[in-house]
């Protein structure tokens, strides 16, 4: 009998942390076991990327915006005919967009939803506010949520059952290697999607102090604006780095699909979220490169980054306590390099890409046989 389906389900037109997410997950699903089979709801990159994964049937029903009702419609009618004419066992949206869609064509033709959420599900009155009230209330035989942080956010506020599934990461090649040369300046990596609640301007508060006790020291600020959230902070960083005088020192990418290569090359990679982050990929992406992280203490980040031994967790919003975390690591070779391998090892154990394949495998398989979500405490732990 053929392998059944699962419809993955995905509003992100360009390559965030999310979406990398369910490339991993794709790459290393079981074919044998589900058949996987994706809409994109956002025409983009990422689509094109989808479609150069091998063996993959892609499918668009682009959405013109939230509020362009037609064009939901249309794409809950082609969800729901890909259910039917592709035998879909479950439908998986990644994501609080694409489960608006996906929870609606799952339940009109009764196949179990799953809600892959990767963001804060907060109300108040704001447009995101409104969607997130929605996709809470929106049925779903099961919310998986990266890190237990963000279930504990959402346990009874979803109609669903709650499981955490680490999210897993495949390690670029010649990782273990990847440590740089000696040399006398030390480069520090801030990298994420330029919004203001991920906190680059705190880093370049950061690097500002920094600069003045370690002159040698280069920083690089990798990531841009991206699904056109903060449209303008970009530039505000811009401008703030020319106002600290860290122009000569601080070098801006724009957003890469890969950071691997400027992770690879940093002497330590620094996450400075102002608000709780629900995972932080880009933490074990840096892990899996082999270096030491300083990160926000709340969130995602305290449950990834293992302090004293991976990196160091520092008060949200604070520079000063950045800085000086900053300056302890860049000063001693030894331990920022233990740090690293600890890191590399931490990642591969906690965070692989394989492990979170058979994770939702099971998920799934549960929900074709019982239609309910088993308690399983090897993933909750
Ligand atoms: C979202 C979250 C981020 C997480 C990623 C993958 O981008 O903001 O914290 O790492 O999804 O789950």
């Amino acid at each position: 009998m053929a392998a059944p389906g699962v419809l993955f389900v995905t509003a992100g037109g360009e390559r965030g942390g999310a979406e990398t997410v369910l490339l991993t997950l794709l790459r290393h699903l079981d074919r044998a076991r589900f058949r996987p089979v994706v809409c994109c709801l956002a025409t983009g990159p990422f689509e094109a990327e989808l479609a150069r994964l091998p063996g993959l049937e892609v499918t668009a029903a682009p959405i013109r915006g939230i509020r362009h009702v037609p064009s939901g419609w249309r794409a809950i009618a082609r969800l729901r005919a890909l259910v039917r004419e592709r035998a879909i066992a479950v439908v998986h949206s990644n994501g609080t967009g694409a489960h608006l869609y996906g929870s609606v064509a799952a339940r009109i033709e009764r196949v179990p939803a799953v809600f892959h959420a990767h963001d804060l599900l907060g109300g108040g009155w704001s447009g995101q506010g409104l969607v997130n009230a929605v996709a809470r209330r929106l049925p779903a035989a099961a919310v998986v949520t990266p890190s237990r942080f963000l279930a504990r956010t959402l346990e009874g506020r979803v109609r669903a059952p709650v499981r955490t599934i680490p999210n897993g990461l495949d390690a670029p090649a010649g990782t273990a290697a990847a440590v740089p040369a000696p040399r006398t300046g030390r480069t520090v990596v801030w990298c994420g999607r330029l919004q203001r609640w991920k906190g680059a301007h705190v880093f370049l508060e950061a690097a500002a102090q920094v600069r003045r006790a370690r002159p040698e020291t280069r920083f690089v600020v990798v990531g841009g604006t991206l699904f056109g959230l903060d449209a303008g902070y970009a530039q505000e960083l811009g401008a703030q780095a020319t106002a600290l005088g860290l122009s000569d020192v601080m070098r801006f990418t724009g957003h890469l699909d890969d950071p691997t290569p400027e992770l690879a090359a940093a002497d330590l990679v620094v996450h400075s979220a102002i608000r709780p982050e629900p995972f932080g990929l880009v933490i074990v992406e840096a892990m899996l490169a082999g270096k030491a992280v300083v990160a926000s203490a709340e969130g995602g980040p305290a449950e990834i980054v293992e302090p004293g031994t991976t990196g160091l967790l520092v008060p949200p919003g604070d520079p000063d306590a950045l800085a000086r975390a900053m300056m302890v690591l860049l000063d001693d070779n030894g331990r920022r390099t233990a740090m690293g391998q600890a890191g590399l090892a931490r990642a591969r154990e906690r965070f692989a890409a394989a492990a979170m394949a058979r994770s939702f495998e099971r998920l799934y398989a549960d929900l074709q046989e019982a239609g309910v979500v088993r308690p399983r405490e090897d993933e909750d732990a």
